[in-house]
């Protein structure tokens, strides 16, 4: 098991009240409690004034806007003398009332605090979460629990749910809307003799990340499981995607740089029906070039456009992705019991199983998705009751492209 820490703990901020604050040439100066000092733009200042006149920027009822602010803004005086709190009197006699720990907190120029996620290996069983199905419907602060465990892992257990279809609903609807796909919201995968997807078949399925052929792929896909045919095979391989990316980023950091800017297209055609087809990077980096979300489904993998120079190492890069996933030391494994909902995040974690004998078992997972805004919206309104300081971090936003 790798020993990543958590780093929530260590992106807060201290919310270090303020000393003094005034206007220096076209900049303001602030000096906090402790003795820091640090230099804010007076554009930036004036545009965060939240008076009614110029909106309230968390119910996004915004009036002011940049072109509104001339560059030559500036403020007449200041007034830090009332704690947790500062005025600013602007040249034009508007004025403007700070929450004090609000503008500390943006005095550091390292930007916004960014979660870091716990990346996991073949190990994770000891530190998966699991969270009973009568806890996590009926109590907030369970439920906020559950949603920090996905939100460290991309993954948690759900355990005690009922067979009945509602179950699944109800228990999948605390964490965000159900989206509503071609196969219905709640949808049932039932191995087939003629099956459609590869889910309703018995063959053996390498951990892949579910639909990436759509511009907006599943955000967190919901497994409930109703017969398993335990001890007949079926079982559930998970592998932690950004784990993996890093491997890649060590070990052959050209074929990961190669994935994180060369598109790559998956599709999907059912004759007469749909035909998805999306182009977009296998990993994505955000602002700051940590790894935000992963795309890859092999049974999906269009035939490649690519410059003849270029194509060799991309289909590498696929290659050695692919044997990254299956390299077991990498895969959690786990054979579900009826009863069990796995909850993942399907743009971090890729999900498979090793086949089965169909003349054995009849193996039935009931589904459904729901996006991953919904379940970080879930996280971060819950996070505001529980573990405020935890609340404005920023998330990673996954395969955004
Ligand atoms: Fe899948």
């Amino acid at each position: 098991m790798l020993d990543t820490p958590s780093h929530t703990t260590e992106t807060k901020r201290a919310a270090a009240p303020i000393r003094a604050i005034r206007a220096e040439g076209a900049r303001i100066a602030v000096e906090l409690v402790g003795g820091r000092t640090a230099r804010l733009s007076t554009r930036w200042l004036r545009l965060a004034c939240e008076c009614e006149a110029c909106g309230d920027t968390a119910s996004g009822k915004r009036w002011l806007t940049p072109a509104d602010i001339s560059t030559a803004i500036h403020a007449e005086s200041f007034d830090a003398s009332t704690p947790g709190q500062v005025t600013a009197i602007w040249q034009d006699g508007h004025v403007s009332r700070y929450d004090a720990a609000f503008l500390a907190s943006h005095t550091d120029d390292a930007g916004a605090a960014r979660f870091e996620p716990q990346l996991w290996d073949g190990g994770l069983a000891a530190r998966l979460g699991r969270f009973a199905f009568d806890a996590v419907v009926g109590d907030d602060e369970a439920l906020f629990q559950s949603l920090r465990a996905l939100r460290d892992h991309g993954i948690a257990m759900l355990t005690g749910v009922p067979a009945e279809k509602e179950a699944t609903a109800r228990v999948a609807g605390r964490y965000g809307p159900i989206r509503e796909t071609s196969y219905g919201k709640v949808f049932d995968l039932i191995s087939r003799p003629d099956a459609r997807v590869a889910g309703e078949t018995a063959r053996a399925q390498i951990p892949h990340t579910d639909e990436p052929f759509r511009y907006a792929p599943p955000g967190f896909i919901f497994f409930h499981a109703i017969r398993t045919g335990a001890g007949t095979g079926g079982t559930s391989l998970t592998v932690d995607g950004f784990h993996v990316a890093e491997l890649m980023r060590t070990g052959t950091p050209e074929l990961f740089d190669l994935l994180t800017r060369r598109g790559v297209t998956f599709h999907r055609e059912h004759a007469g029906e749909v035909f998805f087809s999306a182009e977009a990077h296998v990993i994505s980096l955000d602002a700051v070039g940590q790894v935000t979300g992963i795309r890859y489904n092999d049974r999906c993998l269009a035939p490649q456009q690519a410059p003849e120079t270029e194509i060799d190492s991309l289909i590498e890069a696929l290659a050695e992705l692919t044997r990254l996933i299956c390299d077991p030391q990498n895969q959690f494994q786990h054979q579900l019991q009826p009863g069990e909902v796995l909850v993942f995040d399907n743009q971090r974690v890729l999900h498979g199983r090793t086949a089965f004998d169909p003349t054995l078992a009849v193996r039935h997972l009931r589904s459904c998705n729901i996006d991953r805004d919904g379940v970080h919206s879930a996280f971060r309104t819950l996070a505001r009751r529980f573990a405020p300081e935890e609340a404005e971090a920023v998330l990673y936003q996954g395969a955004i492209f």
